[in-house]
């Protein structure tokens, strides 16, 4: 958490202790550097947090400047903090261990230690372990992955196509795999930019609209890996409320804050499984066009419906490709390992997308994109897709049947989603999220709380639980656990959250 400004007072009153305590003795920069390394160990000063300045400190502990200076000096050959000229000294780091021949965190950029949220990967890794059973990460039923269509379709690209496989490709991506997401998804081929995964293209989307101290508005909840990428930019994030989805309200929000974009996930949305209607798509289009704000709209789940299919995406309505930036991706209806996604958008924006990616990666992977091009064409991609929905649907009601059974309807709410990979379950009364999944945790289950969705705060008694990764047979066997771990937290309402950092 950063500490800006940090105050004399502020420092001493945070290390519990007075300028006069500080001991007289020589050589007077070595107590400075005592303290401050205490100050890191018992955790009172935080990574990201700024020393107080150099003058104040030593008119407050009556050493001179350069006292101060050398002390600051030490601790930065430390490695511990890092001092930018006008701007001040800040925490870098947690000492590291004795043994630890480098202090290499005293050498990573401001903007990187800012970076300090470990939840995605948190969840991938518990997706991996065999001993929990997780509904935290979002991925779709990949046991239903048509592998030997894939094998097959390797073989003919590595026959027929070798040598577009193993060179390096353009930024764009190769022609027949713009070609064929352009015919299946929408839009034309030169507008079309291949991503190495949907999270790639928000973080080149937020490198390419956002300058520091920029507003971007945000749905709310949202996904957490948007918030990252906006944030990372230097974006303010402002949430608008998805449930009640009020467009006067998001005009009210495009007015006061002059928002750089507008960030929407409108079909299946990631966490609340909600899908805007047809009517509001409408109204948020004629705002952004009225206001000529930018509408990066993600619809990673739009092809996951389960019973009707989703309204026309954003883009599809934006028939003049004035102002809606198009995100997508094969995550949700292939495999997240095969790092494909796509931007789609007016061709001044994805040319300037693709000179930001050529400094990334250079290009997506060309033999999972000839093999996609191959699925999309063939018509595969389509038939595994009803067999993939079919399969969630067993899910969906699995999942329906096991919270029923597992979790009283006073305590948990939760609608059924018609699509998309999630359910997202309101708690009542004063049991807290957090505390669930600590709880599940020790029963070798995960589940996502709700407060990292929230841009401002929110989300302490919602629970975010993906129903597509598990089987039919996991899920029922799963009920106990987790209807033990929410009744249990009704018992413990007062119980320290646990942040799910690494
Ligand atoms: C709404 C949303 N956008 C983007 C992504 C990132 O997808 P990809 O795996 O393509 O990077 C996810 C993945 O969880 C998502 O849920």
């Amino acid at each position: 958490v950063p500490q800006k400004n940090q105050s004399v007072n502020g420092f001493f009153s945070a290390l519990g202790v007075v300028p006069a305590d500080v001991p007289r003795e020589r050589p007077m920069y070595r107590h400075l550097v005592g303290l401050v390394e205490r100050g890191l160990s018992s955790g009172v000063l935080r990574q990201g947090g700024r020393l107080p300045p150099e003058r104040d400190l030593a008119r407050a502990c009556r050493v001179s400047r350069t006292t101060v200076v050398a002390a600051y000096r030490e601790l930065e050959a430390k490695g511990l903090v890092r001092g930018y000229v006008g701007r001040g000294t800040f925490v870098s780091a947690a000492p590291e261990p004795e043994t630890a021949p480098f202090a290499w965190r005293g050498k990573v950029s401001t903007s990187a230690l800012q970076m300090s949220d470990s939840t995605v990967r948190h969840l991938v890794r518990m997706a991996w372990d065999p001993n929990v059973v997780s509904f935290a990460a979002g991925q779709p039923a990949l046991d239903r992955f048509p592998t030997d269509a894939f094998r097959a379709a390797v073989d003919r690209v590595l026959t027929r196509h070798a040598a577009v496989a193993w060179h390096n490709g353009p930024t764009e991506g190769l022609a027949p795999c713009r070609d064929a997401i352009a015919s299946r998804f929408g839009g034309a081929a030169d507008q079309i930019l291949v991503v190495s995964g949907a999270q790639q293209g928000l973080d080149l989307l937020a490198r390419c609209l956002i300058d520091p101290g920029d507003t971007a508005i945000v749905d709310r909840p949202t996904y957490l890996g948007a918030m990252h990428s906006f944030r990372g930019a230097g974006a303010r994030l402002v949430g608008w409320d998805i449930r009640r989805a009020d467009i006067d309200e998001l005009e009210e929000l495009m007015l006061r804050y002059r928002p750089k974009l507008v960030y929407l996930n409108p079909t299946f949305q990631n966490p609340t499984g909600q899908t805007l209607s047809i009517r509001v798509r409408r109204d948020v289009l004629r705002l952004a066009e009225r206001y000529r704000v930018p509408i990066i709209e993600d619809e990673t789940s739009r092809e996951l419906h389960l019973d009707e299919p989703a309204p026309p995406s954003l883009f599809s309505l934006d028939e003049r490709r004035t102002v809606v930036i198009h995100l997508n991706t094969f995550s949700k209806t292939l495999a997240p390992g095969l790092r494909v996604g796509w931007v789609a958008a007016a061709r001044p924006i994805v040319e300037q997308l693709s000179l930001l990616k050529q400094r990334v990666d250079l290009h997506a992977q060309n033999l999972a994109q000839l093999v996609i091009a191959e699925f999309l064409e063939t018509g595969t991609f389509d038939r595994h897709l009803v067999k993939l929905r079919d399969e969630h649907r067993k899910r969906r009601d699995a999942m329906v049947e096991m919270l029923r059974r597992h979790t009283s309807a006073s305590q948990v709410r939760f609608a059924t989603p018609a699509g998309g990979l999630y359910f997202w379950c309101q708690l009542s009364g004063q049991a807290r999220a957090r505390v669930v999944q600590e709880l599940a945790e020790r029963e070798g289950l995960a589940v996502m709380p709700g407060d990292p969705f929230y841009p401002d705060g929110g989300g302490t008694q919602e629970l975010r639980v993906c129903f597509t990764t598990q089987a039919p047979d996991r899920i029922a066997a799963a009920g106990p656990a987790l209807g033990r771990a929410i009744a249990d937290a009704y018992r413990t309402p007062g119980a320290a959250p646990r942040i799910p950092m690494s």
